[in-house]
């Protein structure tokens, strides 16, 4: 059997990872894992148990209990299916200081490692290309400056009906900048083998293009 293929995209949020991941997927014809949604449920799961983002027992409980199912089409958590709520501005601010915590980190990683095992994926967070797929045959990290990253947030937002100021959306994304990149374990950091694709001017389909001329190189030269 084949060794399953993995493309790890890592970069900050706003970079345009999750929309370019998804396309370059499917243009690929094998499975996306959004491991930020992972993240992301399982803050909101925490928080709406009134368990706050410390190191401490009860914490440490609740994640030996936790179950995380991931499907094709969807995500669950505790038996509750993911929706659009992990979207939320709220769901925004509570993130970054759970995914800070090493023992959240730890009891993720078996989770988006088994994917890999499972089926070639292209998977994108903060740390595939560094902690949790070092072996990956592709690394990509994207980069945008943050005036961008939070005018691409705020159109997502207002799409769905939120009122968020640019003001408002680039001051969280620099907090989430601050926090996801200055954490001790698994901080935002490019792999060393990582190619670095700006996305600053570029549209969607260029940084798609980009992408897949890099994985088609990369693929090639490793024969
Ligand atoms: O990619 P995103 O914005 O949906 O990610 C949400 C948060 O989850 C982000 O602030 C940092 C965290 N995260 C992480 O620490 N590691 C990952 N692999 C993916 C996300």
């Amino acid at each position: 059997m084949t060794e399953p293929l993995i493309i790890a995209i890592d970069g900050p949020a706003g970079s345009g990872k999750s929309t370019v991941a998804r396309r370059v997927a499917a243009a690929l014809g094998i499975a996306y894992l959004d491991t930020g949604a992972i993240y992301r449920a399982i803050a909101l799961a925490l928080s709406q148990a009134g368990i706050p983002p410390v190191e401490k027992d009860e914490l440490r409980k609740a994640l030996a209990g936790l179950s995380v199912e991931i499907t094709p089409g969807g995500l669950k958590v505790n038996g509750r299916e993911a929706g659009i709520e992990i979207r939320s501005p709220f769901a925004d601010s509570i993130v970054s200081p759970y995914a800070a915590l090493p023992s959240v980190r730890e009891a993720l990683l078996t989770v988006q490692r088994e994917q890999g095992e499972r089926t070639s994926l292209v998977a994108d967070g903060r740390d595939m290309g560094t902690v949790v797929f070092p072996g990956a045959a592709v690394k990509i990290f994207l980069t945008a400056s943050d005036h961008v990253r939070a005018e691409r947030r705020r159109l997502e937002l207002q799409a769905r009906g939120d009122a968020s100021t640019f003001g408002e959306v680039l001051e969280r994304i620099r907090e989430r900048d601050r926090i996801d990149s200055t954490r001790e374990t698994a901080p935002l950091r490019m792999a060393d083998d990582a190619v670095e694709v700006d996305t600053d001017g570029l549209s969607i389909d260029e940084v798609e293009r980009a992408v897949l001329v890099h994985i088609a190189k990369k693929l090639q030269d490793k024969g």
